[in-house]
């Protein structure tokens, strides 16, 4: 069963769109070059793609963000942490003709929630690993014609606290109204320091 998943992935990288952006065969991280399938270099593909975008996608937002927080304190902020503020965003998703996003089992925004069985299974993998202190890695998985991938989001500095912290300690009076009326049903306070937020979706 795994193996017709790797399989069919190889099959997909033929006809992916990124014609000529297969890496050169020796990055591998595990040092056998030369024992490398094909299906793993795809596997490593799909994974260096997916860490470029997210990396490049969390980079804008972080700056967007503290850019707002500075100029306009947390309340002023509020709608910056999105995507949709976001022109990288869009040029991404073309460029590789992929959808990014963030999913998260406690979101601010419902369309953040996991939308089908494989988000949900790669969530409750997140979740479970971080539950027994493991550390969380970037991962792949297929489903139908499509390949996601999966990268941890972390509470990773207290700017976040100012809009998904403790609403009686971290978030201040006006941002927590702001963030009421917008989001009368969030779910996304109560977080601290190192936990677990929710992760990247690149879904190729
Ligand atoms: C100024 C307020 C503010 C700050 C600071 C902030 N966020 Fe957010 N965050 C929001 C809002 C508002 C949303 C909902 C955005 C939307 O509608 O798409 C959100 C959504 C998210 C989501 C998507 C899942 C969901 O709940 O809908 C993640 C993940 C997230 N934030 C992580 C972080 C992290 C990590 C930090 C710190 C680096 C951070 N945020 C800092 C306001 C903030």
């Amino acid at each position: 069963m795994k193996r017709l998943a790797y399989y069919t992935i190889s099959l997909l990288m033929l006809g992916a769109c990124e014609k000529n952006q297969q890496k050169p065969e020796n990055n591998s991280t595990n040092g056998t070059q030369s024992t490398t399938t094909q299906t793993e270099k795809s596997q490593v593909n799909y994974l260096e793609k997916g860490d470029e975008i997210t990396t490049a996608t969390q980079a804008a937002l972080l700056q967007t963000v503290s850019k707002a927080i500075a100029e306009k304190e947390a309340h002023g902020a509020v709608e910056y942490c999105n995507l949709k503020a976001l022109t990288i965003v869009d040029s991404l998703s073309k460029l590789h003709n992929c959808q990014i996003r963030r999913v998260s089992d406690k979101y601010r925004n419902p369309q953040d929630k996991a939308q089908n069985e494989t988000e949900k299974k790669a969530l409750a993998t997140f979740i479970e690993k971080h539950q027994k202190q493991e550390k969380l890695e970037p991962f792949i998985l297929q489903e139908d014609k499509n390949v996601y991938y999966f990268k941890p989001i972390m509470v990773g500095m207290e700017t976040c606290l100012k809009c998904h912290g403790d609403k009686s300690k971290d978030i201040a009076p006006k941002t927590l109204a702001t963030i009421e009326k917008l989001y009368p049903n969030d779910l996304a306070k109560g977080y601290k320091l190192k936990d677990f937020r929710g992760m990247w979706v690149v879904k190729f």
